[in-house]
């Protein structure tokens, strides 16, 4: 029998969109959020970029998973309680569910409560007798993680994807925290993250020859032009990707080719011919990095898994406190 509880109440509608835009738009460094790149039409486009020949680290990740997931499993332990804060990673899960030794259950926390549903309804569909209990919650805030038929050993947060290095610093380290407290005493996260490289390999990836990240970075123009009446001419704007060392990330930019007015929820924006959009950041890291971050949120590095060219790592983090 398989066994999926139901999920918590979803929260109102997002209404922060428009405003958002506005605060960006209107600031004197002009900025979109990227989560909002992930419309149907963006979320379709991601899925290409994960495929692209230039685009490694899904690949490389996925990699890691298939040759050291049952390591993994044996690092974590039995009966850990597996957490996925944003769900979205359906072949790397079942790579870890398959490794883990009597998981407790799994949480998928996910804002959309259909896209949660569906997947959580595949999931428990596969694994009968793996409880599943989804959550529907921004993952950014403080959620509750529900009590499971079995008492779990320890909750492992699971954060693949290297979807933390899209969060600014102070971000990242407020997530790793709020993380921190779901572990609580004796947890653990999983973390993976994209490591520094060749500029021009890392450079490659946001600027794919088939124009995929490209359409994928337009497409946020798109969204504005139907969810908030905006005007933008998606054509008048060019995609760049460049590495910035002094911040060790690649920034995603939409150029305005032309001076021009753009229209959003009856407010002017102007924009001078080469005025920069900055629509997205994706921070790589260094091992220096990730013992700093580490230690700075209540945890500590325990094991590391990388493949042959130490492209991409996934990383095993224990709670430093057992009171905590
Ligand atoms: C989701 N995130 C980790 C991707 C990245 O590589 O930062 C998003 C992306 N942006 C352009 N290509 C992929």
């Amino acid at each position: 029998m398989n066994s999926m509880s139901g999920a918590t109440p979803a929260p109102a509608p997002d209404t922060d969109f428009l405003q958002d835009v506005l605060a960006g738009l209107g600031a004197r460094s002009k900025h979109l959020y990227p989560k909002y790149f992930y419309d149907a039409e963006g979320s379709r486009l991601f899925d290409r970029i994960c495929d692209l020949p230039e685009y490694y680290p899904t690949r490389t990740e996925l990699a890691i998973m298939r040759e050291h997931a049952a390591e993994m499993g044996q690092a974590v332990g039995p009966e850990a309680l597996l957490i996925e804060p944003g769900s979205g990673s359906s072949v790397k899960i079942r790579l870890l569910l398959d490794a883990l030794q009597k998981p407790a259950g799994y949480v998928p926390v996910e804002i959309s409560g259909e896209h949660l549903q569906t997947s959580a309804g595949l999931l428990a569909q596969e694994y009968p007798g793996l409880e599943v209990l989804p959550v529907c919650a921004d993952f950014t805030r403080p959620f509750p993680v529900p009590y499971g038929r079995v008492s779990p050993r320890r909750h492992l947060v699971y954060f693949p994807g290297s979807t933390l290095g899209n969060f600014t610093p102070d971000a990242a380290v407020e997530l790793l925290r709020q993380f921190r407290q779901v572990a609580g005493a004796n947890g653990a996260l999983l973390l993976g993250v994209d490591m520094q490289k060749d500029v021009a390999t890392m450079e490659a990836a946001y600027n794919d020859s088939a124009g995929v990240t490209a359409a994928f970075n337009r497409n946020l123009l798109v969204r504005m032009n139907r969810e908030l009446g905006a005007d933008f001419i998606p054509e008048r704007f060019r995609h760049r990707a460049v590495w910035n060392a002094a911040y060790g990330r690649i920034e995603m930019h939409l150029v305005s080719e032309v001076a021009q007015q753009v229209r959003i929820g009856g407010e002017c924006i102007d924009l001078a011919a080469g005025e920069v959009i900055v629509t997205e950041y994706s921070h790589k890291f260094t091992a220096d990095d990730l013992a700093a971050l580490a230690g700075e949120v209540g945890f500590v590095p325990q094991r590391g898994w990388s493949d042959h060219r130490g492209w991409f790592s996934v990383q095993l983090w224990a709670a430093t406190d057992p009171a905590g």
